[in-house]
């Protein structure tokens, strides 16, 4: 589980000495994945979780954009949120709304498969 002062100790970090995040994040051949893991990686700094779920994978930030909450213990409902568990606030996985509006978005990563098979997560293309 990911911790309050953890995370409060790297958005500090992040503030004081910013640096771009890296590109991308390659996991690997996706045919080796193990699909009922979750996978915890990084685009530079930013934390980010990568599931599999409703045939396709997807990732999204390990934090709560609400108050930090970790979402590395969380699963995605039939709906297509999760929730977090700290205050329960639900996010719709394929956009990263909010379903009540009460905070921004949980960012949300493309997920693609390369020609040779690996599973890359990128940040958005400007
Ligand atoms: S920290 Fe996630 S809902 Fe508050």
């Amino acid at each position: 589980m990911l911790g309050r002062q953890e995370a409060l100790d790297e958005r500090k970090a992040q503030r004081e000495s910013p640096t771009e995040p890296t590109a991308e994040w390659v996991l690997g051949p996706e045919a080796g994945l193990d699909r009922s893991a979750l996978h915890r990686g990084h685009l530079g700094e930013l934390q980010v979780l990568v599931r599999y779920w409703n045939g396709g994978w997807m990732a999204h930030a390990a934090r709560c954009p609400h108050a930090l909450g970790p979402l590395d213990e969380t699963s995605p409902a039939e709906d297509g949120t999760i929730a977090c568990p700290w205050h329960g606030y639900r996010f719709d996985l394929a956009t990263g709304q909010e379903q009540a509006k009460r905070c921004g978005a949980l960012a949300t990563y493309p997920c693609t498969i390369t020609s040779n098979g690996n599973l890359v997560v990128a940040l958005p293309q400007p």
